[in-house]
């Protein structure tokens, strides 16, 4: 991946999940250079973890439109990097397929057609873990052979660099300094 001493946001997309949602939230909202991308999973799930205040002042759009017009920033070279985190197995599947059906899979599509690099961290990257739910209760997680697969697959695709936990995505955000 590039290194990140071009000019240009960063547009950071926020899927569905919970897992790696606290750290994720606090990790983008501690810069100034990126705007939000929120799937309508992530809508809901932001307001059930009651994190939604991490939110509040910073530029957010919304998944509302059928053809995602406001993807075509990406050829305008608005953003020098797209995250995904974290990243549902739903959005990780979506993208290994190439569909582009949604506001966070069309801009992820569009990213890689334009040429700008996406770092993503999915929630499914080890054969078991351990999660909290909304109300704090700590539950195991142990994702299906096709999503370890679907996260594998999505690591060999050019541009596209899978982190593993938060820690590993903010080794690679401090480069986009
Ligand atoms: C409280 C809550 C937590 C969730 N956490 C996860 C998660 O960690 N990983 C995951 O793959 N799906 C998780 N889901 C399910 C996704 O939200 C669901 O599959 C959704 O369709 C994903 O849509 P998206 O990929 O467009 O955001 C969670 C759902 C709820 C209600």
């Amino acid at each position: 991946m590039r290194n990140g001493t071009c000019a240009g946001r960063i547009a950071w997309c926020i899927t569905g999940a919970g897992h790696f949602l606290e750290d994720s939230l606090r990790s983008a909202t501690s810069r100034d250079d990126v705007d939000f991308f929120l799937s309508r999973a992530a809508e809901e799930v932001v307001r059930m973890y009651r994190l939604g205040d991490l939110l509040a002042g910073r530029q957010v759009f919304r998944d509302t439109t059928a053809s995602v017009p406001i993807s075509g920033r990406f050829s305008g070279g608005r953003y020098r990097l797209l995250v995904v985190a974290p990243a549902t197995s739903n959005s990780v599947a979506k993208f290994v397929l190439g569909l582009s059906d949604s506001l966070v899979s069309t801009l992820f599509a569009q990213a890689g057609k334009s040429g700008v690099p996406a770092l993503v961290l999915p929630t499914d990257t080890v054969t078991e873990t351990w999660s909290l739910t909304p109300s704090g209760n700590r539950v195991r997680i142990r994702p299906r052979a096709v999503d370890l697969e679907n996260s594998r697959r999505l690591a060999s695709f050019e541009g596209v660099t899978v982190v593993a936990d938060p820690e590993e995505l903010a080794r690679w955000l401090a480069r986009f300094l």
